[in-house]
């Protein structure tokens, strides 16, 4: 395993240190109050604990790879570290500490306010069956007071208050208040939500937790604010985890067989308080995004929250692309998703150019190139994704937005307060809008998503993959919509296309349609040529001009053999089949063009199709041969 330090550079001439000065500079340059830099800040941290013994463990993938498999992403520096956690030997001995790149779903809403983040840095470290509580608190304190030198004054912490399964926890209330000498007033108690950390998904390692929380001088938001709270008065700086136990398959909680501490502390929530910054847009860590933002829209208050989400996702976007995910409809491609989308859906809010998204990469990868080098190597990656993710979504979105204005108008004219299941669903399927797209849309017109409902007719679409998957469905459709059944009819012509260019061997090998296009994998043993590739797209073209028209009939499968129609054979079919001609097999002044035996649904005349394009060629698997192709 190759190991990379994220910021221990010699402090001449290194990479590292030109990074620093230049954005020093460019700070000094912009009068922003840069009393330490993000980058001094990661050393001063690595530093402080190599002193005390702790060995630097390299920042690990976004994607976590031994632990809990129901994780999407590295929400914590102790995602890859939970073996150790459990017991298993850590080869870089007891004492860690790092800088983890980690990302945060369940912030993505969030993002925006002065402290959420869809990505952000953990420094961490930790105690492997080594010290335990006192010596961490110590540990943590003195890097707040004694390096950062934060004012005493301003801090305050929490504790866990116990619960039916584990005890309130005096001890650590007992350090702060005896070995710290932290004033009692401002040691508070709360319960399990607040102070108990852990696991990451079902089960794992976890266990009572005390916070560090910095006041930044705000008023109070209300007579119960205090530590905890969710504006944005106090910030929680600091997380020191005492992970004893573990959750079990069973929801029980067993003792660990050693005691760990897992610390973790927000850069960029530091950062804003070393920056004299109030929010963490304000810091080196975002301000060049944020004036490349304001480049084209000058700075008003109004577009403050929209200007921070872009900045947010697209740096998120950045790191995420880095590590080889793709925009796709679930999981962490659906993420990406979402936060590409909802980038670009806030710079239009902005009136942002197209392409906009270019310079803030550039931006962001200005910030992070001498700390993370793959965003830099990934750069042509993240731009080819990213532009490509732009146009599908400009095509879709212009569609989605008409059909999801009049829905909105329909249901303000029925002074009905919900958009339907149906309708979200709809609009996520044929128009690829994430459901949080489409609550935000419907928010700013004051009204609610069933998501129940969306919940629902996602289920049931599920289920009619299976059935697909299972050999009874097999048109690889993501739904019925008009523009899928277009592209399931496409894909029969192409089908027999293929094989009237490349001959008899190809057969289909798999199919799957969206709403932005047709991707068909086929038995060929090497690349097309640009020549067959055209040759193709014209078959194609010419029988959509012809409009021929698309016929099924229902028959049993020996006839439907003996007719020639194509089917997957090695798939289990009914004794009664339906096959889908692509002519007329009645009129026999025009032979057949295509016969497959299929479920459907299809469309009735081929002229319906518009234009076919072929968009990619490329290999799928040994021997199979991956066609990507548009209606327009
Ligand atoms: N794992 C702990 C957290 O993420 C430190 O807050």
């Amino acid at each position: 395993m190759s190991t990379r330090y994220p910021c221990c550079g010699n402090r001449r001439g290194s990479p590292t240190t030109d990074f620093y000065i230049s954005i020093a500079k460019n700070f000094i340059f912009n009068k922003i109050n840069l009393n330490m830099t993000s980058q001094e800040l990661r050393r001063e941290f690595l530093n402080f604990f190599i002193r005390k013994g702790h060995k630097i463990i390299p920042s690990a993938s976004l994607i976590p790879k031994e632990t809990d498999p129901t994780v999407l992403f590295t929400t914590a520096g102790m995602h890859p570290l939970v073996p150790y956690l459990l017991g298993e030997k850590h080869p870089f001995g007891k004492k860690l500490v790092n800088i983890q790149k980690c990302v945060r779903t369940r912030d993505i809403d969030k993002a925006g306010d002065a402290t959420h983040l869809t990505f952000f840095e953990m420094l961490g470290y930790w105690s492997l069956n080594d010290y335990w509580k006192e010596e961490s608190i110590k540990n943590s304190f003195n890097f707040f007071t004694e390096i950062l030198k934060l004012d005493k004054n301003r801090i305050s912490v929490t504790v866990f208050e116990g619960n039916k399964d584990i005890h309130r926890d005096t001890k650590t209330a007992q350090i702060w208040e005896t070995i710290i000498k932290f004033p009692k007033k401002r040691i508070y108690y709360l319960p399990t939500e607040d102070n108990f950390w852990g696991p990451t998904g079902q089960i794992g390692p976890c266990g009572p937790c005390t916070e560090i929380f910095y006041d930044m001088n705000l008023p109070i938001c209300g007579k119960n604010c205090k530590p905890g709270c969710h504006c944005s008065k106090y910030v929680e700086i600091g997380n020191n985890v005492f992970m004893e136990y573990e959750k079990t398959d069973k929801n029980k909680f067993v003792k660990l067989k050693q005691k760990n501490v897992d610390v973790g502390l927000g850069l960029e929530r530091i950062a804003m308080i070393m920056q004299n910054a109030t929010t963490v847009y304000e810091t080196d860590l975002f301000l060049p995004i944020i004036r490349e933002i304001r480049k084209y829209t000058g700075s008003t208050q109004a577009n403050l929250k929209s200007e921070r989400i872009i900045a947010d996702h697209i740096k998120g976007a950045v790191f995420l692309i880095s590590e080889g995910i793709l925009p796709s409809n679930v999981e962490r491609g659906y993420v990406l998703r979402r936060i590409l989308r909802r980038a670009i859906r806030y710079g239009k809010l902005l009136n942002l150019p197209k392409n906009f998204l270019n310079s803030l990469v550039q931006k962001v990868i200005e910030i992070y190139q001498n700390v993370y080098p793959e965003i830099k190597i990934k750069q042509t990656d993240i731009l080819t994704v990213i532009q490509n993710e732009n146009e599908k979504f400009e095509k879709t979105l212009e569609a989605g937005l008409k059909e999801l204005k009049s829905q909105i108008a329909d249901c303000k004219f029925k002074k009905i307060k919900n958009l339907t299941g149906k309708v979200v669903f709809d609009l996520y399927q044929s128009y690829g809008f994430p459901l949080e797209l489409t609550k935000e849309i419907a928010k700013e017109q004051s009204l609610e998503i069933d998501e129940q409902g969306f919940n629902e007719e996602f289920k049931k679409h599920q289920k009619l993959s299976r059935t697909a998957s299972s050999g009874m469905f097999k048109s690889g459709l993501a739904d019925a919509s008009e523009r899928t059944v277009k592209y399931h009819t496409a894909t029969h012509l192409l089908h027999q296309a293929l094989r009237q260019v490349l001959g008899n061997q190809v057969i289909q090998k798999g199919s799957n349609i969206t709403a932005e296009r047709l991707r068909f994998d086929f038995s060929y043993p090497q690349k097309m040529t640009e020549e067959q590739i055209k040759k193709v797209e014209n078959i194609v073209n010419e029988k959509i001009k012809e409009n021929l028209l698309v016929i099924c009939r229902e028959m049993n499968l020996e006839n439907a053999k003996k007719s020639g129609a194509l089917g997957l054979f090695e798939e289990k079919y009914g004794e009664k089949v339906k096959v889908y001609f692509i002519g007329d097999p009645s009129d026999s002044s025009r032979p057949v063009f295509s016969k497959e035996i299929c479920a459907g649904p299809h469309i009735n005349r081929a002229s319906e199709l518009g234009h076919f394009k072929i968009i990619k060629e490329e290999s799928s698997s040994a021997g199979v041969r991956r066609i990507k192709a548009t209606l327009d």
